[in-house]
């Protein structure tokens, strides 16, 4: 694998500092100078419209920008990724989520590390759609013979995130009366609460876990297996023999992961289990069997359709120049921003109720991607990298953060997401309830970029030191993003958006954006610690300091 190229050695970082020591920005004048800004900033990406021109950049500065795309070798390493090369190269394996969402019989074949891998990755769809269709259609039952009415998902990080932002974002497609839940933290009251008003008799579990190794996962799945049992012996559907319970195993749970021999071990049967492989990442999974909890509830002809759209982003990203190329472009900008402008954050704030655990699933895809210091050939990094991506759904943001965006010190660049249509058309005092919640959108972006100056406000009759608090400083950017509507391919597109923009802003910095070894010292520290919380008091004795003291508050405080 080539060494990282060093961004900021290279002549369009030199460039991009300069630029930088003279950069005053100027939303309003540069739009006022130049009438073709907005076409030139606006894009079609698959269903997607995307409109960059509220952002700071100006011509000059997008061209170093793109520039610096090809002096790291964007394009290169973006070709090595499709090939299958081990770009993860801490873990010595290829990156192959792309491959995921290839159609049915792309040419030419995917072949990598000797596995036909356009082949399994259609033999699991295949299995995932036959599976989804007899839960559907009630020919898959529980134990007691009843169709199956909620499928709950046991699965944390790329194993929750992506099967429930999606099941949120596109309930409206659940047309097969069956509903989703996700249950993830360890801690107890998320089980617990998601499965207190279930009927065992009627309820799936999905246990995903790429690695089937994951102790939240495998804690949640035991607690569910015992409360399936407990709940079928209370009603005498089932005994508590070794055989009626392995039954209601069966008919009750099944798996997704990468390591089948674990699946059998804990005791699901792997006829009942579906597969992917080590070149998928937990969080660009959700393409994979990971998303089986969307095939049974969203149908297969919308999984399908999400894959195309992941697929018509994919073909975007390897197909478009550079100055054009979207995904590209949006990382740039975020480079642009974080490391010559100073922003720490990053806002993601679509305007859909439904996309209200969208910032969670970037949260991780983004910083669990981007979050290191040191680049894929183990030396430091030389730049900043990995922004706090974080957000909430508009309108409600607006009446809470917005202000900070707004008038604070901080450079915030944010984007907004938006439909035309709505999932729900409803109608308030005569007027559409969809065109008020767009009209925000519109207001927002245009107040961020515009602001409102300290005439404007005299104009409108204020005066002395409110003048200040009244005056909007503009130049804050916003990219917006419009489709038609939230469906399942626009969905695709967008998830598959981020996906590239991380990867860009990954070779930027010369990261291994596909590794995350940075989870690992908290967990083997949580097994060291869990025995201090039982009792173990060598465990307590081995702690620092501030943990003895708070084992000691927990001994002295803890009644249940
Ligand atoms: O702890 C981080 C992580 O490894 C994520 O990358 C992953 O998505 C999550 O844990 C869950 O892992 P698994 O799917 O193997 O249970």
């Amino acid at each position: 694998m080539s060494a990282p190229i060093d961004a900021t050695a290279t002549s369009a970082w030199t460039e991009l500092d300069a630029h930088r020591s003279a950069f005053q920005p100027d939303l309003r004048g540069w739009f006022a100078s130049d009438p073709d800004r907005v076409g030139k900033l606006s894009f079609t990406l698959a269903d997607l419209h995307v409109d960059l021109s509220k952002n700071l950049v100006t011509d000059a500065v997008l061209a170093s920008l793109v520039k610096l795309a090809e002096e790291t070798g964007v394009p290169e390493r973006y070709a090595a990724m499709l090939e299958g090369d081990h770009i993860n190269t801490t873990e010595d394996r290829a990156v192959l989520h792309t491959a995921l969402r290839r159609p049915p019989g792309a040419s030419p074949a995917l072949t990598v590390d000797g596995q036909d891998v356009d082949h399994d990755v259609q033999a699991v769809l295949e299995a995932m759609d036959a599976f989804a269709e007899r839960v559907r259609s009630g020919d898959w039952r529980g134990v007691t013979g009843k169709k199956v009415e909620t499928v709950v998902n046991i699965g944390i990080g790329g194993s929750d995130l992506g099967p429930y932002m999606i099941f949120e974002a596109l309930k409206p497609y659940a047309d097969a009366g069956i509903t989703a839940r996700f249950v993830s933290n360890i801690d107890p009251a998320d089980i617990a609460l998601k499965t207190a008003d279930l009927d065992p008799e009627t309820t799936l579990f999905i246990v995903a876990s790429k690695t089937f190794t994951t102790l939240e996962t495998l804690t949640n799945a035991r607690l569910a297996r015992d409360w399936l049992w407990a709940g079928l012996e209370a009603s005498g559907a089932i005994s508590s023999s070794d055989d009626d319970r392995t039954n209601a195993v069966a008919h009750h749970f099944v798996a997704v992961s990468t390591a089948l021999d674990k699946v059998a071990a804990f005791g699901i049967d792997t006829a009942n289990a579906f597969g992917f492989w080590d070149w998928v990442g937990g969080r660009y999974s959700v393409d994979s069997a990971i998303g089986l909890s969307l095939v049974i509830t969203l149908g297969p002809e919308a999984f399908r359709e999400l894959l195309a759209g992941f697929h018509a982003v994919d073909e975007h990203v390897a197909n478009t120049p550079l100055a054009q190329n979207v995904p590209v472009l949006m990382g740039l900008l975020n480079v642009w921003y974080t490391n010559f402008l100073d922003a720490q954050t990053h806002a993601v704030l679509p305007y859909a109720q439904q996309l209200h655990r969208f910032a969670a699933y970037l949260q991780q895809l983004t910083m669990e991607s981007n979050g290191k210091s040191v680049r894929w050939d183990g030396s430091p990094v030389t730049t900043g990298t990995g922004e706090v991506f974080w957000g909430e759904p508009g309108t409600n943001g607006q009446h809470a953060f917005y202000q900070l965006i707004h008038q604070g010190t901080r450079l915030i660049p944010a984007d907004f997401i938006a439909f035309v249509n709505p999932a729900f058309p409803l109608s308030s005092d005569g007027r559409d309830v969809h065109g008020l919640f767009l009209a925000n959108f519109l207001a927002q972006t245009k107040a961020l970029a515009f602001g409102k100056t300290a005439e404007e406000v005299e104009a409108e009759g204020t005066t002395g030191a409110l003048v200040a608090a009244r005056t909007f400083p503009g130049n804050r950017p916003t990219t917006s993003i419009f489709a038609a509507a939230l469906t399942p391919r626009v969905l695709g597109e967008l998830i598959a958006l981020y996906e590239h923009i991380t990867f860009t802003q990954g070779v930027i910095w010369g990261i291994n954006s596909f590794d995350q070894w940075g989870v690992e010292l908290g967990k083997q520290l949580a097994l060291q610690i869990a025995p201090a919380l039982e009792g173990d008091a060598d465990a307590a004795a081995a702690q620092d300091a501030s943990t003895r003291a708070l084992l000691e508050y927990y001994k002295a405080n803890r009644t249940v």
